[in-house]
């Protein structure tokens, strides 16, 4: 039975202190529900409003690729620096240990192989399988001006669906055919269409000339792939020059995980993201950090 007798009476309401709504810190994400936001804000740093996402999905259309042999050696040690892990089901299972803490975007898309059509690519995962996994976001590649452009559109708007019932956001990759011009029109273009199409966010590449054009008309946020590995500082300064001209973050693999010293790397990419440290100061933390 209840203990009636010594009950204490609350007695501050607190009528003087209006309770306080705050907005989303993402950008264009305000409307979205709370298991959707609280998703994001495991992705994306509150505190800095950025991300740096380590993404090792490589294999899904060109198998183990320079660095991603060994993928419990190579690297399950760079999980701890990463904000988000970006990679397929199969190597969730088979190589991450669940203690890992950290969110989860799921490869969702594939089919071919890098002897095939790319963008004849399928959604892959089904939405049972993400919710199954904890994923915290589901990755589709969108090929604008590609083969099968619709195709990999509607893709992208089924699993926007699918994830929308269940809170979970959708991450559009933007995929460049080899033929295709990469510059701010293009990416303007492509990135637009993901995010009025429902992407959540969009990943897409950095662009020397007009990047901060493509990221202002983009409603939702964008982060960059690395690409093909480069000189650490330069990738370093591309990682910069993104973040100051309005992106929210990196999608990076090959300029960390075949770096010569990748945790050295992944710890200078965090201060440039998280912290907008210059690229020479990242630079003489990454000496650092590989030589200690
Ligand atoms: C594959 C991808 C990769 O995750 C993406 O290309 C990021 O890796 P990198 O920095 O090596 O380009 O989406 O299609």
């Amino acid at each position: 039975m209840a203990d009636l007798d010594d009950v204490q009476e609350t007695k501050n309401y607190y009528t003087d202190v209006p309770q306080e709504t705050e907005g989303f810190f993402l950008k264009g994400s305000n409307s979205y529900d709370w298991g959707m936001k609280n998703r994001l804000s495991r992705i994306f740093n509150p505190r800095s409003g950025k991300t740096v996402m380590l993404a090792f999905d490589h294999g899904y259309f060109q198998g183990p690729t320079t660095g991603l042999e060994r993928i419990d050696l190579n690297i399950v040690p760079l999980a701890p620096y990463a904000d988000t892990l970006m990679l397929t089901r199969g190597i969730l299972r088979s190589n991450i240990p669940p203690s890992l803490t950290n969110s989860i975007v799921m490869r969702a898309s594939g089919g071919p192989s890098i002897l095939k059509e790319l963008s004849n690519e399928d959604i892959a995962v089904s939405i049972e399988d993400s919710i199954r996994l904890n994923a915290a976001a589901m990755a589709v590649q969108v090929f604008i001006g590609g083969e099968n452009e619709s195709q990999s559109v509607l893709n992208m708007t089924k699993l926007v669906d699918q994830g929308t019932r269940y809170g979970i956001p959708t991450l559009a990759v933007t995929a460049v055919g080899k033929d295709m011009v990469r510059d701010a029109k293009y990416f303007r273009l492509a990135t637009r269409m993901c995010a009025e199409l429902g992407a959540h966010y969009v990943k897409t590449y950095y662009v020397e000339e007009g990047f901060d054009t493509v990221t202002s008309c983009c409603p939702v946020p964008i982060v960059i792939a690395g690409g093909k590995k480069l000189p650490e500082l330069d990738a370093l300064k591309m990682a910069y020059n993104a973040i100051q001209q309005g992106a929210a973050g990196v999608d990076m693999g090959r300029n960390i995980f075949q770096s010569e010293a990748p945790i050295a790397m992944i710890q200078a990419v965090r201060a440039v993201v998280h912290d907008n440290e210059t690229p020479d100061k990242a630079l003489d933390l990454y000496n650092t950090l590989r030589t200690s």
